[in-house]
């Protein structure tokens, strides 16, 4: 028996590893991007799973069309426009949450060898759903803001890539977001060399402060944007979509025929009666009371962590991305957080070449304040037995 290229040489995400050390008890993870439990929305969705069922039980429990339910094709259609973001229910096709976008877009767009061009970090799950398609995964330089223009463009011109991936909101691992400017000098360079570009935007709505900005579709119709469920319903609903021209959402139509036919109908009509409750619009802005309170405790427990240790000010998402003093790397650091019950991840495993020895991503959104002012202690303690000792 001989695996594919890619099943040899997979590795399992280190995420999904530290993940198993987080149900232990007493362990106080900031490592996964797992929204609070006790924020999801049980009983409403109880009640509209009972409503899908004695409404619609023949038509949720069929196969259904690949592209999605057209009713909520129609109600994030209009909750697109409402948020700047133009789209029709055509323009929309759901999926099983923007996990399997990305590799729908992959497959949709990649063959061996293809250059594709992401930011540096990235998040390392796009990283885990390119790589099986055997692409040239390019890191474009980045900074605070996202990728640097010029690097950008003289990428594009040197590779021709096939698309260029890009977190403007809320970025995972950074938390950090792009500015307006920085916006439109991406989309006008993807838009000059005719390549396409992808927004991923699982925490848009969590926004703890500043003012909103324009997604790169507003800026750019052939853009494309992917959206989720998990982060502002639940990540068990598996539920997200694509919004893209009519050509690359035939090919990713195509791409779901050949995998799983379609997605589930009842689920689709779970969100879209979910999301047509007037209540919904409470439950966001409950998600962003409790999380905008945790960001804030854990940016208050960095300011006591050792000299030398900066940060990213995210103004929403779910992570804060810390870079350890000189001297600690983040690799060693892990096992001594660890032995005192806390998770994190370390920032190397988000870098598509080489980089991040020094930082690490903090997840704020499924801890208590109690528990972020602890674990962020038992962090600290663990960083201090690595501090290099003065002379
Ligand atoms: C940037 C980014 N893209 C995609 C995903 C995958 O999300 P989903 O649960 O919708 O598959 C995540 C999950 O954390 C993410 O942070």
């Amino acid at each position: 028996m001989k695996l594919a290229k890619w099943a040899q040489n997979a590795k399992p995400s280190f995420v999904r590893e530290i993940l198993k050390f987080t149900q232990m008890p007493d362990v106080i993870s900031f490592a996964g991007g797992m929204p609070a439990p006790e924020l999801f929305p049980v009983e409403e969705m109880t009640e509209v799973m009972m409503q899908a069922m004695k409404e619609s039980g023949r038509y949720v429990m069929q196969y259904a069309p690949t592209e999605g339910d057209p009713m909520l094709r129609q109600v994030l259609a209009q909750r697109l426009v409402a948020d700047h973001n133009p789209a029709t229910a055509d323009d929309i096709l759901l999926v099983n949450g923007s996990q399997h976008a990305l590799d729908l877009i992959a497959k949709a767009f990649i063959d061996p060898g293809d250059v594709v061009l992401v930011e540096t970090p990235t998040y390392l799950g796009a990283l885990q759903a390119f790589r099986p398609y055997y692409p040239n995964i390019i890191a474009v330089p980045t900074d605070a803001e996202g990728m640097v223009p010029e690097h950008l463009e003289a990428l594009l011109a040197q590779h021709q890539p096939k698309f260029v991936y890009v977190m403007p909101t809320f970025h995972n691992p950074r938390g950090t977001t792009m500015g307006l400017e920085r916006r439109k000098q991406i989309v006008a360079l993807c838009k000059a060399a005719d390549v396409p570009v992808i927004e991923d935007d699982p925490y848009g709505e969590l926004r703890y402060r500043g003012e909103r900005l324009p997604h790169l579709r507003e800026l750019w119709d052939q853009a494309i944007y992917l959206g989720t469920f998990s982060k502002i319903m639940c990540p068990g609903i598996r539920l997200g979509w694509i919004v893209a021209p009519p050509s690359i959402l035939n090919a990713v139509k195509l791409g779901i025929q050949a995998t799983a036919l379609n997605i589930s109908p009842l689920t689709q009509r779970i969100a879209a009666l979910l999301m047509k409750r007037p209540t919904f619009d409470q439950h966001l802005d409950k998600l962003r009371k409790f999380y905008g309170e945790r960001m804030h405790v854990m940016l208050d427990c960095l300011k006591t962590f050792p000299e030398g240790t900066t940060w990213s000010e995210a103004d929403g998402g779910l992570f804060i991305w810390v870079t350890l003093p000189a001297g600690v790397l983040a690799m060693d650091l892990v096992p001594r957080a660890l032995e005192r019950k806390v998770a994190f991840v370390p920032g190397e495993p988000f870098y598509a070449a080489e980089g991040g020895e020094s930082c690490m991503r903090l997840n704020f959104s499924n801890s208590t304040p109690d528990q972020i002012r602890e674990g962020m202690g038992r962090l600290r303690e663990a960083i201090a037995t690595l501090m290099p000792v003065k002379k």
